[in-house]
């Protein structure tokens, strides 16, 4: 499947490098093409099945406003907020996902791929069994094809129920930040999912 990452950073190509070995068609959408795999964001979205948002929060709205994205799947990777930054308030009503799907017209908007750090994307594996995906979308089709990314590249792939439910999805990332960054466990933990 034809997969287009905006934004090439350490998420972006992350899982772009996950994908692609998994024998998907990535390319990057980014400021500086390279006439090789990182094309212009419309060249990158042209075709793409899927569309993945790795760009930092604040650069979001200005990107995907008026880039056409067509019936594609978009995925919001993205974290609006930071323990520090002081944009909670906002985002317990209309999350960063919710926003996207606003500034880019689609109706195929999932969340996914923010509730962890990029070293659980590059190696969901651990001893006990995989890091949970949480993935929340209302177009129930899109969100089929974004729970079977996730478990192509070795998540535990776990429905989170609607989009509106990437408002909890984005606090739970700060729970991840929180953890790894400021209490000082490190970036080598991850959420799962343990049933009976
Ligand atoms: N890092 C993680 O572990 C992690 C985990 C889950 C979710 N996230 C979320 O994923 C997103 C990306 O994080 P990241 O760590 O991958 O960030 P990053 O390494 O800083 O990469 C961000 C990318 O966005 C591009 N970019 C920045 N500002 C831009 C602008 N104004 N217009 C167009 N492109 C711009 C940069 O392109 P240039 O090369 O042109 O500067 C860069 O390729 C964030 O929303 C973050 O909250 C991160």
């Amino acid at each position: 499947m034809r997969i287009a990452i905006i934004g090439a950073g350490t998420v972006g190509t992350t899982l772009g490098g996950r994908f692609a070995a998994a024998g998907h068609d990535v390319v990057y959408g980014v400021r500086a093409p390279d006439g090789a795999d990182r094309r212009s964001f419309a060249e990158a979205v042209e075709g793409a099945a899927v569309v993945i948002n790795a760009l930092p929060f604040g650069a979001v709205e200005e990107v995907f406003t008026g880039l056409d994205v067509g019936t594609a799947v978009v995925v919001d990777a993205a974290n609006p907020l930071t323990p520090m930054s002081g944009d909670e308030e906002r985002a317990r009503t209309e999350s960063g996902a919710e926003r996207l799907a606003r500034w880019s017209g689609s109706t195929r908007l999932v969340k996914a791929f923010n509730t962890t750090g990029a070293e659980n994307m590059a190696d969901p594996a651990y001893p006990a069994g995989p890091a949970a995906m949480f993935v929340a979308a209302d177009d129930a089709e899109a969100k089929t094809v974004v729970l079977g990314l996730a478990a192509e590249i070795g998540f535990d792939a776990v429905d989170a129920g609607p989009l509106a439910a990437a408002r909890d999805l984005e606090h739970l990332a700060c729970v991840w930040i929180r953890n790894a960054i400021v209490l000082g466990q490190g970036r080598t933990f991850a959420f799962a999912v343990h049933r009976r």
